[in-house]
């Protein structure tokens, strides 16, 4: 993989210091690159009600949201694994919301990259949703 993509990594992998994974330890870091050419990072949040945990990529996104950023280039997520994570599916869907064809820079610690697009890890995000609705 070319530079592209190296200070979404190296703000990804920065961020995953101040993860909050007491129950897991699993730290995950990402970064996202809008359109602007601003970035947002982010790192998961984890919570004693297992199910409330929020992951880094919906974190680093609603930063970006928060600062009026709406389109989305690429996010680079970060964890201490041997092969490169990609987003669940959760995050995924909140992805696609606002760039269903963003890049995915997937990274190790170690140094190990993938790149993916979003549209080909969840094809037709917003198929039915709010739409065709039985009316009474
Ligand atoms: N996690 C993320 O933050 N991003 C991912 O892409 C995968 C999973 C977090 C959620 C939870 O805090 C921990 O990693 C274990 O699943």
């Amino acid at each position: 993989m070319d530079a592209q993509f190296d200070d979404l990594i190296r703000s990804a992998l920065k961020v995953r210091l101040q993860a909050y994974a007491p129950y897991s330890k699993f730290a995950v870091g990402a970064a996202v690159q809008c359109k602007s050419g601003a970035l947002f990072a982010g790192s998961n949040i984890e919570n004693i009600s297992y199910g409330l945990t929020i992951c880094a990529e919906r974190i680093a996104i609603g930063s970006a949201v928060a600062a009026g950023e709406r389109e989305f280039v690429a996010i680079a997520v970060v964890a201490d694994t041997i092969d490169p994570i990609v987003p669940c599916g959760a995050c995924r869907q909140f992805l696609a919301e606002f760039c269903p064809d963003l890049v995915i820079v997937s990274a190790t610690v170690g140094g190990n990259r993938k790149i993916d697009k979003l549209s080909r890890l969840l094809p037709d995000p917003k198929r039915g949703i709010l739409k065709n609705v039985h009316t009474p």
